[in-house]
């Protein structure tokens, strides 16, 4: 039996296929390339000393998801495939939808059609919106999204829920992720955005590299210990391992789960600063400015449900998360 791995070619989905590999488990990776790279492919070979297949396909594409699992005798499908830059989907919110939203129900139609009913979902902490405050546990209410992209993770959850709800023999894992940083040890992989980042850590290594001249710290008049932002930034590593966990529930029996995939620990935009200056031996020039639009002050999970439920914890503090991107973008300037 294999596990079909859609958008694996990409930050979150290459790290957890090295960690499936490593598990045993027969992977088929699924990726369209739209931000990724083939390079991935045999770096994830190269780092976790095992096979796989795959399969260049877009989610969208029902004849070529048809094809796949014909071929294959797929237990299970971990869906990473999608769109996540928030200030692009304000700009293009129909592509968002189309891609993430069409191509989630699309991938279903073909996997309910084989037979194929356990999925373990790429959620995000931004379906709790900006009124529930942290830490956030699972029972919040979702909703209140501020961009599409957002959107389309809180419409995906209800549309799988919907699914569950329609036919019990089925098994979602909706997986709550909050800020993915870090990289895997080798520095072989690691997040490789396309043009200038949006995400604070990604931004920080490509000032340290010389990339970039300094950061812009988005305001410091947020009510938290130093003025900026506070977040629950983890490992991808340890994400990677709770998908692990993720996929043993969903083979293990049928229903619809939510799990927050964060450490319950938060710090701040200067927090991180420092802490990759010391795990880098790197000066962060920075430069305080306005808030962005849509940011809030706070954001840190409760991941107690996922221990008690997964037996997932993250292990790796933010000393290793920052010693582990500067490794990647040291070893990588150019990315991929
Ligand atoms: P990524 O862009 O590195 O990986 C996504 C992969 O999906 C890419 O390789 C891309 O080429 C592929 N893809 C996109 N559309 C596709 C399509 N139509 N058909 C086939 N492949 C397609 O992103 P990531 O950071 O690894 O995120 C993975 C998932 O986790 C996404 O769904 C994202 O929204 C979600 N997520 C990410 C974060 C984060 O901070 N990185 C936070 C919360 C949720
Ligand atoms: C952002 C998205 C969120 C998405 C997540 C992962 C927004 C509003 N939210 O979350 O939907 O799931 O990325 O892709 O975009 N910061 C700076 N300077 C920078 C970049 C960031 O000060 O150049 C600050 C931000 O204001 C924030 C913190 O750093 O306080 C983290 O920002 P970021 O990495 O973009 O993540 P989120 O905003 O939490």
């Amino acid at each position: 039996m294999s596990i079909l791995v859609t958008g694996g070619a990409g930050y979150i989905g290459s790290h957890t296929s090295i960690e499936l590999i490593k598990e045993g488990y027969d992977v088929i990776i699924l990726d369209n390339f739209y931000n990724s790279k083939p390079e991935a492919l045999n770096r994830i070979k190269k780092i976790s000393g095992g096979d796989f297949k795959f399969v260049e396909c877009d989610i969208r594409d029902r004849a070529g998801l048809d094809k796949v699992f014909a071929e294959n005798d797929i237990e299970a499908v971990i869906h990473f495939a999608g769109l996540k830059a928030v200030g692009e989907s304000c700009r293009k919110p129909l592509e968002y939808y189309e891609n993430n939203i069409g191509g989630t129900v699309t991938l279903c139609q073909a996997m309910r059609d084989a037979g194929c009913k356990k999925i373990v979902f790429s959620s995000s902490a931004t379906v709790y919106g900006s009124n529930n405050p942290s830490p956030l546990r699972e029972d919040m209410p979702a909703g209140g999204t501020t961009n599409p992209y957002g959107t389309t993770k809180l419409y995906i959850e209800r549309i799988l829920e919907d699914l569950y709800k329609s036919d019990n023999e089925w098994s979602v894992v909706l997986l709550r992720y909050f800020n993915p940083i870090g990289a895997h040890k080798s520095g072989l992989i690691g997040e490789d955005p396309n043009g200038i980042p949006n995400n604070l850590m990604p931004y920080i290594t490509q000032v340290a590299i010389g990339k970039l001249n300094h950061l812009n710290v988005f305001g410091d008049d947020y009510p938290t210990h130093d003025g900026t932002g506070v977040r629950d930034y983890i490992h991808v590593v340890d994400l990677a391992m709770g998908h692990l966990c993720a996929l043993k529930k969903a083979c293990s029996g049928t229903g619809c789960d939510v799990y927050n995939l964060g450490t319950g620990k938060g710090y701040s935009v200067l927090d991180v600063v420092k802490a990759f200056e010391k795990a880098s031996g790197q000066t962060i020039k920075y430069v305080v400015g306005d808030r962005r639009p849509g940011d809030i002050a706070i954001c840190y999970s409760d991941p107690s449900k996922a221990k008690a439920e997964l037996g997932w914890e993250a292990k790796f503090g933010i000393d290793e998360m920052c010693a582990d991107s500067w490794n990647w973008q040291k070893n990588n300037p150019q990315g991929l």
